[in-house]
C-alpha cells in the first residue's frame, strides 16, 4: 500500500518559499500541497495562480492542489496550466461534480474530490470510480493549524471499504490536524497520502518529522 507525505506549504515561510520547496525537494515527501482558498467557499484566502506558478518552479516533487472555490469548473484549465498534477476540488462547491471531473480529466491531470467533516462519506460514492483520489477533510477547510476531528477514523474505514469495493487504485488522502500522533494510526486504517502543514513546518527538523511520520 502507498504511503505518502504531502507538505501543505500554507504553514511554510511565505517570505522564503524558495527553501520551503528545497527542503521538500531534499526529503522522502513525494508531493507538495498547495491550498488554495477564495474567501467565499471558505472564509479564508491563501494565494493564487502567480505564488502557484512560483512554487512548482521551484518544487521537483508532485503538485497536490487543493481547490477552496466557488465555480471550480471556471478555473480548471488555469490550474492545470499553473502546474497542478493533482487537482482535488470540493463537492460542496459545485453543483455538477461529474462536469468538474470531466474537465479536469480533458487536462490530461488526476483528478480528485473532497468533502468536509459534515458532509456524509456516501456522498462520494458515485464518484468514486471517475477519480484518483478522495481527500476526507478531517478538520473544516479553511485554516491551518487546527485540531484533528477524532471522528474522522470511522469516515476513513468507512470511505476505504467503499474505495476497495469500488476502485482499488483510488488514493485515500487526509488532511487536517495530521502530525506524528495519528500518521500511523491514519496509515493503518488505510490512508494513502497525509497531508501535514504546521506539523511539519513548525517541527525544529521538517525533513526529519517527514522522515519519521513515514515509519
Ligand atoms: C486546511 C487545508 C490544509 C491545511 C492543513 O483547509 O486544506 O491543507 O494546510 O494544515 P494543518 O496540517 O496545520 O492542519
Ligand atoms: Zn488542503
Amino acid at each position: 500500500m502507498q504511503r505518502i507525505i504531502s507538505p501543505s506549504i500554507l504553514a511554510a515561510d511565505f517570505s522564503n518559499l524558495k527553501a520551503a520547496c528545497k527542503m521538500i525537494n531534499r526529503s522522502e515527501a513525494e508531493w507538495i500541497h498547495i491550498d488554495v482558498m477564495d474567501g467565499v467557499f471558505v472564509p479564508n484566502i491563501s494565494f493564487g495562480f502567480p505564488v502557484l506558478e512560483a512554487i512548482t518552479k521551484y518544487c521537483m516533487k508532485l503538485i497536490d492542489v487543493h481547490i477552496m472555490i466557488v465555480h471550480p469548473e471556471k478555473y480548471v484549465k488555469r490550474f492545470a496550466e499553473a502546474g497542478a498534477e493533482m487537482l482535488t476540488f470540493h463537492y460542496e462547491a459545485t453543483e455538477n461534480p461529474d462536469e468538474v471531473i470531466d474537465l479536469i480529466r480533458h487536462e490530461g491531470i488526476k483528478v480528485g474530490i473532497t468533502i468536509n467533516p459534515d458532509v456524509p462519506v456516501a456522498a462520494l460514492k458515485p464518484y468514486i470510480d471517475k477519480v484518483d483520489m478522495v481527500l476526507l477533510m478531517s478538520v473544516f477547510a479553511g485554516y491551518g493549524g487546527q485540531k484533528f476531528r477524532e471522528e474522522s477514523y470511522d469516515r476513513l474505514k468507512e470511505l476505504k471499504s467503499m474505495v476497495d469495493e469500488l476502485n482499488p487504485a483510488c488514493l485515500i488522502q487526509v488532511d487536517g490536524g495530521v502530525s506524528i500522533n495519528n500518521a500511523k494510526k491514519l496509515f493503518d486504517h488505510g490512508a494513502n497520502v497525509l497531508v501535514a502543514g504546521s506539523a511539519e513546518f513548525n517541527a525544529p527538523d521538517p525533513k526529519e518529522m517527514i522522515r519519521k511520520m513515514l515509519l
